[in-house]
């Protein structure tokens, strides 16, 4: 309570500014965008990783709806091309693990080997089917121990349908697309105007209206993160759009994609002085924040607190519930694993498999921003981001 009682003048002050520019209730001419619950800025993010894929196929409508249903704050897909050129969400480059394409005679003779990220693969590629083919498949569950009933139901959906999806969602949700694979993509597809992978990619944001800086009133309004590998495509459409960008990082034997730069090169004290000029933040894969031996974890890395430093936030992947994922200190207990992370390290947002499990988990720990005011949210510097946020929303 005393951390509130110091900032009361300053509070005052704010809602006195408040008050004699404009009634404090929302106005009607604001619209719909006024109207849908906002999204909640005071808890590390829930970023339902390829929707809610723990319990439907990966990057399917369904998906989605059903991590919007469970609270996802924001959805978060890959981006892939078609032949075509026709942006989709799909995570694989090759469509065997995660399609019934086995099933199509006709697509037989489709079977290439490409490089893809260093390393040569064997399959059906997406770069090799025009959306109306891609769209004759149907989609299903990557792993075996996860429930097949939806198997043969879904189809594989563009970029576009994913972003219709968050913006007719009930509430304000956000949407987490990544350029995945720009030099792969852009070696295989050629679009007719000139343009390359990114710039379709932000075309198609623009095009729905996405832009402003992080925590903008038009971000707010439309919250998104841009993600890539690729510092090259980040730093590229840095020039294009003011969208917040998140650097992903890979394994630390993994060299990024476009720089060959190694994981000890990007995750340097320079590099993040650097690189923070572009995004407002890493996601690094979670094992290489704290690493792992004989399924233990052992002692974390000072990764999170450097990117802290330099203001930025660290959204890490993946979280998954099922005990083959879940290292032995957690005694088989998700919920364990939220509490170390969000409590113990401090992350920014979490990209999980299980939606639902970490919503829960959050409700339960921490209320959210627009529930009743008896809740832990009393800490100083949350409650002026509180009020930031109120008279932004009122400018
Ligand atoms: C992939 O195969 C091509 C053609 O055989 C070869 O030139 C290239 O070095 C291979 N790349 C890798 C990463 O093995
Ligand atoms: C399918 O998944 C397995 C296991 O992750 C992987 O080794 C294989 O390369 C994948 N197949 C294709 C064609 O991508
Ligand atoms: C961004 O735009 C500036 C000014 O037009 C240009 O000099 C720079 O090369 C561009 N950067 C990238 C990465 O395209
Ligand atoms: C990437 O960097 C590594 C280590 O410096 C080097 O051995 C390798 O040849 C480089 N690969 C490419 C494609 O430049
Ligand atoms: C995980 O458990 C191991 C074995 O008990 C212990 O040495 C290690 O410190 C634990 N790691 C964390 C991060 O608590």
């Amino acid at each position: 309570m005393a951390s509130l009682s110091s900032f009361a003048p300053l509070v005052f002050l704010l809602l006195v500014i408040g008050c004699t520019a404009r009634p404090f209730y929302p106005l009607p001419s604001k619209g719909d965008g006024g109207s849908r619950k906002p999204l909640q800025t005071l808890r590390p993010y829930n970023i339902a990783h390829r929707g809610s894929n723990g319990e439907i196929p990966e990057a399917t409508h369904p998906a989605y709806t059903r991590a919007i249903e469970e609270g996802a704050d924001f959805i978060e897909t890959d981006i892939l091309s078609s032949k075509d050129g026709v942006l989709i969400c799909f995570h694989d480059a090759t469509l065997d693990n995660t399609t019934d394409i086995a099933n199509y005679a006709e697509f037989a003779n489709r079977k290439r080997t490409y490089e893809v990220q260093g390393e040569n693969i064997t399959g059906f590629f997406t770069v090799d089917f025009t959306l109306k083919e891609l769209k004759s498949l149907r989609v299903r569950q990557r792993y075996t121990y996860r429930d097949q009933q939806f198997n043969g139901k879904f189809q594989i959906i563009t970029f576009e349908e994913f972003i219709t999806i968050a913006l007719q969602a009930p509430r304000v949700v956000g949407i987490y697309p990544e350029i995945k694979y720009p030099v792969y993509i852009n070696q295989h597809v050629k679009w007719s105007d000139g343009k390359i992978f990114e710039d379709k990619f932000v075309d198609t944001l623009q095009k729905y209206g996405f832009k402003g800086s992080y925590l903008s009133k038009n971000w707010l309004r439309q919250p998104i993160f841009i993600q890539s590998f690729a510092p090259t495509s980040l730093v590229y459409i840095a020039n294009k759009t003011d969208l917040p960008k998140i650097l992903l990082i890979d394994d630390i034997d993994i060299p990024t994609q476009d720089t060959n730069q190694s994981y000890w090169e990007i995750t340097s004290d320079e590099y993040l002085n650097y690189i923070k000029q572009y995004v407002v933040g890493i996601g690094p894969w979670k094992d290489t924040l704290v690493p792992v031996a004989k399924n233990y974890m052992r002692t974390p890395t000072d990764l999170v607190s450097r990117a802290h430093a330099h203001n930025l936030q660290v959204h890490p992947y993946t979280y998954r519930n099922e005990n083959s994922f879940l290292h032995f200190n957690f005694s088989q207990d998700p919920y364990m694993e939220y509490d170390y992370w969000i409590n113990k390290i401090g992350i920014d947002g979490l990209f999980t498999d299980f939606t639902g499990s970490l919503h829960h988990f959050q409700e339960w720990t921490s209320k959210h921003q627009d529930d009743d005011s008896d809740n832990d949210d009393n800490t100083a510097s949350k409650l002026l981001h509180k009020i930031a946020m109120l008279l932004a929303s009122y400018k």
